[in-house]
């Protein structure tokens, strides 16, 4: 039992509280509470976050807040930003938040701010001299692309963010991604590039991934290859906290660029990892970007609890979780450039909390981190959205928006916020059995066309959602987005007392892959193993 027995209390508090709320009602808190959408949300900076339409009422709120002081939560806050050593099984800080500062963050004597002004001026003075063409390859030539070499954290920010910044990006370079070991990913970007103008950017914090070590080594075979293997370091930097092994591979130390073990690869875009992105739209914006990151943090460290964006997403999100037994939570962007926010978020939240030891070696008592999907709206109105408004499953969701658009169609724009707010409100206030016949009525359907019918277009509603409104999706709005769901992911991490920091349920996969790999590529003998994974590789070698 890893409680305190302050904690279980509140936890208990919530399991009382909670048999009241499976009566709440939001068409009945609404009526009952004229100023509910006020007292609910919370701005911060220009964003707005509406907690308005949770099965929610002051009480739940007062009592998980209970339950986040019960937990320690405005400790482990400032243990976070202190830099203490809180990832306990790799023995690191998690400091993510030291890479946006602006004031001295010192670990283990040393001020880290500066090391990380340092590698931003290495990463300035590379943009530059990439963009002027006096970096340039093997041929001469200035660099028109760059490919960016790297998988899970080492991809999935700086490409959610390139994309989501693209309004904002330099005519050139062109910027791609390459990540899983599937060769087709790899030959579908070379395909489309010429060796003497292309720059890669090998992203690893350990430089030791395999997808990553074998799409840069093809890359650099590629590069040999067009233009003979002395000019193949020329088209290469990397960026990494393991230095000697980017050495060891071939790059210089002027493409070098070198982050440090108390930075998350989940928690990364931050640091040099984000020199695809720097490349992509400037300095200036990546410097924006920062500050907007910034600016969350503030919020988070110093805004109180029951105010502070940051907490309440991740209050509620227990709230379903551990209350309501909701298994997943859906990441709904009214904006195709924030499309892989749900991807981006995946990673983030489930390898952050995805555990079952808690802190102290023992197992957790409830269940952590729920499934997390989701898809640009409206997309995913005409896929999954159903289930949401019918479904038997209650399924929180996360709906995000920009009040101002980059393009050049109003009319669009509004259509798309028109079915932002149509879904929340659906979604929360549902349509009764009432409203329905009324609307089969005006129809012409006879009384027995409306028994049938009836039952199938009713929409329960009472399903929570949480609203955010950016001003428009520029650098400064996005970098605070992404540090405010760092932050919401943290607050939970801490009530369900894991370590979000860590992330060993990825190792089994690789090391048992490592040990196949040469039974698929020679014609070794199967190893003992179960009878399925051995049946299966029998079957490929026969027909590969
Ligand atoms: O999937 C596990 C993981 O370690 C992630 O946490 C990390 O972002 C990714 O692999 C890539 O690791 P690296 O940056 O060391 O190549």
């Amino acid at each position: 039992m890893t409680d305190s027995p302050g904690v279980l209390s509140a936890w208990q508090a919530l399991h009382d509280h909670h048999r009241l709320a499976a009566g709440f009602n939001l068409r009945e808190l609404f009526a009952a509470e004229p100023g509910r959408f006020e007292r609910f949300s919370v701005p911060c900076g220009d964003i707005l976050f509406d907690y308005s339409k949770h099965l929610a009422t002051d009480d739940t709120l007062r009592l998980l807040l209970v339950l986040a002081r019960q937990c320690a939560l405005p400790e482990w806050i400032e243990r976070l930003f202190r830099g203490e050593r809180i990832n306990t099984t790799e023995n690191r800080a998690a400091l993510h938040t030291a890479l946006r500062s602006r004031e001295p963050v010192t670990l283990d004597g040393r001020n880290v701010v500066a090391d990380v002004e340092n590698m931003r001026a290495a990463m300035r003075r590379f943009c530059a001299e990439v963009w002027s063409g006096t970096r340039r390859g093997g041929s001469d030539r200035a660099f028109s692309d760059v490919v960016n070499i790297g998988i899970g954290g080492s991809d999935l920010g700086p490409a959610f963010v390139c994309e989501a910044l693209a309004p904002y990006a330099r005519v050139q370079p062109r910027l791609h991604f390459v990540s899983n070991v599937d060769g087709a990913h790899l030959a579908g970007v070379l395909q489309e590039l010429a060796p003497e103008t292309t720059l890669f950017i090998v992203a690893s914090k350990t430089f030791t991934t395999q997808e990553t070590l074998a799409n840069a080594r093809m890359a650099r075979a590629w590069i040999a290859a067009a233009l003979g293997d002395s000019a193949a370091g020329r088209h290469f930097a990397a960026v990494t906290a393991n230095p000697a092994a980017a050495r060891e591979f071939g790059i210089g130390a002027e493409a070098l660029f070198e982050f440090w073990d108390w930075v998350g690869g989940r928690f990364s875009l931050w640091s040099a990892v984000g020199l695809p992105i720097a490349l992509a739209v400037g300095m200036e914006h990546f410097d924006e970007l920062l500050s907007g990151a910034r600016e969350m943090d503030q919020h988070f460290r110093s805004t109180p609890l029951g105010r502070n964006a940051p907490v309440l997403a991740g209050l509620l999100g227990v709230w379903y979780n551990n209350f309501f037994g909701a298994a997943a939570h859906a990441v709904l962007p009214y904006d195709q450039r924030l499309r892989r926010l749900p991807e981006y978020l995946q990673q983030l939240e489930m390898e952050s909390n995805g555990k079952r030891i808690a802190r102290d070696g023992t197992p957790v008592t409830r269940a952590t981190a729920p499934v997390i999907f989701g898809a640009p709206g409206t997309n995913g109105q005409h896929a999954f959205y159903q289930l949401l408004h019918q479904g038997t499953r209650i399924v929180p969701a996360d709906f995000i928006a920009c009040c101002r658009s980059h393009h050049e169609f109003p009319r669009h724009h509004a259509m798309l916020l028109a079915n932002f707010f149509a879904q929340t409100q659906a979604l929360a206030m549902g349509k009764t059995a009432t409203e329905v016949e009324v609307d089969l009525k005006a129809q012409g359907l006879d009384r027995a066309q409306i028994a049938r019918a009836l039952p199938h277009r009713v929409f329960p509603g009472d399903r929570p959602t949480t609203s955010i409104l950016l001003p428009t999706l520029d650098p400064r709005a996005l970098g605070a987005l992404i540090a405010f769901y760092e932050h919401k992911t943290f607050v939970q991490s801490v009530m369900w007392n894991i370590n979000a920091f860590d992330q060993w349920g990825v190792e089994l996969g690789k090391e048992l892959a490592g040990r196949l790999l040469p039974e698929l590529e020679g014609d070794l003998p199967a190893a003992p193993r179960d009878a399925s994974t051995n049946g299966l590789i029998a079957h490929f070698r026969k027909h590969r």
